[in-house]
């Protein structure tokens, strides 16, 4: 399966000017990997941008998305927007989208709606922190069953799953994850899935990483690791330290 490596920019940078800047600079680094899908999901008002250099790997992405289509819903912005946008992915249950609001029955929503739209969505999942009681995994567990509430079978192939340890992300992160705790939640992930759609759906499942990835640790998650991507925070906002990442993968 082609790699697929997310650039979240978060609400980052400050104008359209850097915003551009930094699009080509991924697309530039994006050539030398032909081999992975690389989405960039800048904020909403960066969505129409597009690099003079044209490559065939760089995918459009939103960082998130309201349910309902079109009408009175101040300040939302729907999947057939960002569709109309070139974007294809959304990024849904970020942590820091359910900050603010996103739980496990809006995300859900969310999701639905984006599928309805073509858009896949990269649904995001992690613990706040690693109990030694493995409550971590229930609670994983419980926001992959609510999150997929009517989903299909035909639908959820559409569907990437970001485990992102919430205790891993930002550079405020207790510490790195380690590849072995990712393998035992993609296991687990897996396992979960599978009791929903069967071991079928669940062999195919996406299932990527993301938290504090730089290009020291970018080859033991997808190598070791089996991940089947990235998603990457503040190293996809410096094109030579994304590219760096890029190169340690290929
Ligand atoms: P980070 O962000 O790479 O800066 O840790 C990852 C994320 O929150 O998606």
């Amino acid at each position: 399966m082609r790699k697929l490596i997310v650039a979240n920019w978060k609400m980052n940078p400050g104008s359209i000017k850097e915003a551009e800047a930094i699009f080509n600079g991924l697309s530039i680094e994006a050539k030398e990997a032909k081999n992975m899908d690389i989405v960039i999901c800048p904020p909403f008002p960066f969505l129409s941008i597009s690099s003079k250099i044209k490559i065939k790997n760089v995918i459009k992405g939103a960082q998130n998305i309201f349910y309902e289509t079109i009408g009175a819903y101040t300040g939302q912005v729907s999947p057939k927007m960002i569709s109309s946008l070139g974007a294809k992915y959304v990024i849904l249950g970020h942590s820091e989208s359910r900050l603010f609001g996103d739980t496990n029955e809006i995300i859900n929503k969310k999701i639905l709606a984006s599928i309805k739209s073509k858009i896949s969505p990269i649904l995001c999942i992690g613990e706040n922190i690693r109990d030694t009681h493995g409550e971590y995994l229930s609670f994983i567990k419980n926001q992959i069953h609510e999150c997929l509430i009517s989903v299909s079978k035909t639908q959820i192939k559409n569907i990437v799953i970001a485990y992102e340890p919430i205790w891993a992300i930002g550079d405020k992160a207790l510490r790195y994850a380690t590849v072995d705790e990712f393998i035992e939640i993609r296991i687990f992930i897996k396992r979960t899935i599978a009791d929903i759609y069967g071991i079928k759906v669940a062999n195919e499942i996406n299932i990527i990483y993301g938290g504090s990835v730089h290009k020291e640790n970018a080859r033991t998650f997808v190598i070791d690791g089996e991940a089947g991507g990235l998603l990457v925070g503040r190293d996809s906002l410096i094109p030579k330290k994304f590219g760096a990442i890029l190169a340690a993968i290929k």
